[in-house]
């Protein structure tokens, strides 16, 4: 071989490695791989009480805690990531995180681009109005206009409905919007419609109507099938062994397991 020629071929391998590890969106990552660099990076919208809300500048909640129990039997340290919640699935899809961790609704849809764990929870949309509202029911929505936070599934399931729909990416902008009377209702995560509407001094009221089944589990990047694997494993040891209920008593949120 020519001099030259081996001095192409040896920048060409060279490129190539670079790329391959500068690369994001590149191979999956295993849980070696995580285990070897000692950590893992989660993306969160800490916008979601009780599940994650910042408290003095600090990611706390009950995903928080059961996360911590997790990345503690894995032997690693979580790199708290902070984006909008719309903005999660297509980072861990492309590789920019290693997980998401934000109150994530299990849906046919999402388990085309992501993997999930399963569920450790079971949740449902709730509506909240005003106290003097004469929004009673769900029946009561027709014609109403309603916030939601963006790319959530109670955006999807009140468009589905066929409702008048206002979408916020901030779920605070969400909520601002039916205190400032904007809109007449808002349609949320039913914990979170609790803890939120508990901050409004008395001026919302949450209806006692769920309507959806939504099970609560963490996403991955499509093919992280080690990775599921290992956090699919502890959830379940956590919930045969009361240490998930125990989180959710320490928040004063009825525990619901989902169905196993
Ligand atoms: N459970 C809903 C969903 O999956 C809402 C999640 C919103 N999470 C958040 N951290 N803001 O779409």
């Amino acid at each position: 071989m020519k001099k030259w020629m081996k001095l192409v071929a040896v920048m060409i391998v060279a490129v190539m490695s670079l790329t391959a590890l500068t690369a994001c969106g590149g191979g999956n990552v295993t849980l070696a791989d995580i285990q070897k660099k000692g950590k893992i990076t989660v993306a969160t919208s800490p916008d979601f009480p009780p599940f994650e809300n910042l408290e003095n500048n600090e990611i706390v909640g009950i995903e928080v805690d059961v996360m911590n129990q997790i990345a503690a039997e894995l032997g690693v340290e979580i790199e708290f990531i902070q984006m909008d919640f719309d903005s999660i699935l297509p980072a861990v899809q492309a590789g920019k995180v290693n997980m998401g961790m934000s109150g994530f609704t299990v849906t046919e849809e999402r388990l085309e681009n992501a993997d999930f764990t399963m569920p450790y929870f079971m949740a449902s949309q709730a509506i909240v109005v005003l106290a003097d509202s004469d929004i009673k029911t769900k029946a009561d929505l027709e014609g109403k206009t309603i916030s939601v936070q963006t790319g959530t599934t109670a955006e999807e399931y009140c468009m589905s409905e066929g409702y008048d729909v206002q979408s916020f990416v901030a779920n605070n902008d969400a909520v601002a919007a039916l205190t400032s009377g904007k809109v007449d209702a808002w349609v949320v995560d039913n914990e979170v419609a609790v803890a939120l509407s508990a901050e409004q001094n008395g001026k919302t009221v949450v209806l006692d109507e769920a309507m959806t089944q939504e099970p609560y589990a963490f996403c991955f990047r499509k093919g992280s099938d080690d990775l599921t694997a290992a956090f699919d494993e502890i959830i379940d040891a956590m919930i045969r062994d009361g240490r998930m209920q125990a989180i959710f008593d320490s928040y004063g949120v009825p525990y619901v397991a989902p169905e196993m």
